[in-house]
């Protein structure tokens, strides 16, 4: 059955390939050592995104990089990764040995910077995420590529062509209306949208006085993020019909269950497994007995709070 429950897990579709859960791992919070030592029960996960690769290598940013919050946690990471040579060479032929799907996330800042993934072009890819969202690198004075909406619109654009296999394009929630960014990198070609990144925000450190990161600005995640992420998945269903990817503070079967009922087609667990490694195994049981009790498939159920709301005000 499409989408349907049973004890064994749930299995619905996504871009053509068949998923045994609902949930996927983000991108960043898992490495790919730790992903093939075994030890993560990614049978809980339909699939994952790698961590965002860069053209270069990039050592990441300098300074505190992660700082617990209440409800959540901050990261000034800066996409500290082995950059696309290595990629190329060390990491994708490891990752035949995976058993779950993979999704490559790359970070890109302009068309010209995309034609030099063109080497990923030629493979075999179920799906690329391009991360237009990473609060923790420089764009420009303006912010982030994600909050340019005529550069996304090219950048999807270009990938398109670049591109055979399905395209991601990642979000960032700190712009006014996130449904017409999903509008236009829909109207570019983009096969889902993944709603979304961590929101920026500023910590400071009372003794000394000063920003915990260097860099000021770092990504918020977990929990305390979860109601607003939700109105994103929720705004974006109601604009675009592309799949939506639902990431946002993520930390119980309850807010999957919420995620899905907004409109997200698969959830992600990010910072609660950064936390908790097996913390996926429970939401996922959970999910699996809810739609059992109420006689539901998962396909049923994404979206459907929009129904109600509808049917409430008709
Ligand atoms: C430590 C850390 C590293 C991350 N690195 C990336 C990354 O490389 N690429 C990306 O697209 N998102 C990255 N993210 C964002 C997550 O994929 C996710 O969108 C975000 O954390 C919100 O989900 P959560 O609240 O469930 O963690 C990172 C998040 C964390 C906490």
């Amino acid at each position: 059955m499409q989408g349907g429950a049973s004890s064994g897990g749930i299995m619905l579709e996504l871009f053509g390939r068949r998923l045994s859960s609902p949930l996927f791992i983000p991108s960043g919070i898992v490495g790919v050592d730790e992903l093939l030592a075994g030890q993560l029960g990614l049978e809980d996960f339909g699939f994952v995104v790698l961590k965002t690769i860069t053209l270069k290598p990039r050592t990441g940013n300098q300074g505190v990089r992660v700082y617990d919050i209440p409800c959540g946690m901050m990261n000034s990471i800066g996409l500290a990764n082995e950059g696309m040579d290595v990629f190329m060479k060390e990491t994708l032929p490891r990752l035949e040995g995976l058993p779950i799907p993979y999704m490559v996330s790359i970070s890109v800042h302009s068309v010209d910077e995309l034609q030099g993934f063109n080497r990923l072009a030629g493979l075999d890819l179920w799906a690329i995420e391009l991360n237009l969202s990473c609060p923790n690198v420089r764009h420009n004075s303006r912010g982030l590529v994600a909050q340019d909406g005529d550069l996304i619109f090219k950048i999807i654009k270009a990938a398109r062509r670049l591109f055979n296999c399905h395209i991601v394009a990642k979000l960032s929630p700190d712009v006014a209306f996130i449904d017409e960014y999903a509008k236009l990198v829909a109207s570019a070609g983009a096969d889902g949208v993944a709603v979304a990144n961590t929101f920026q925000g500023v910590a400071i450190d009372v003794k000394s006085r000063r920003p915990v990161f260097d860099r000021v600005v770092a990504g918020v995640s977990g929990p305390a993020i979860f109601h607003l992420a939700l109105k994103r998945v929720w705004d974006v269903y109601r604009t675009v019909s592309l799949p939506i990817l639902g990431i946002g503070g993520v930390y119980c079967a309850d807010a999957a269950l919420a995620m899905a009922m907004a409109g997200a087609r698969v959830v992600g667990i990010g910072s609660f497994l950064y936390h908790r490694r097996d913390g996926a195994r429970a939401i996922l049981a959970e999910v699996v007995k809810y739609l059992e009790d109420n006689g539901l498939s998962w396909d049923e159920l994404v979206g459907v709070a929009h129904g109600v709301i509808r049917d409430k005000q008709a």
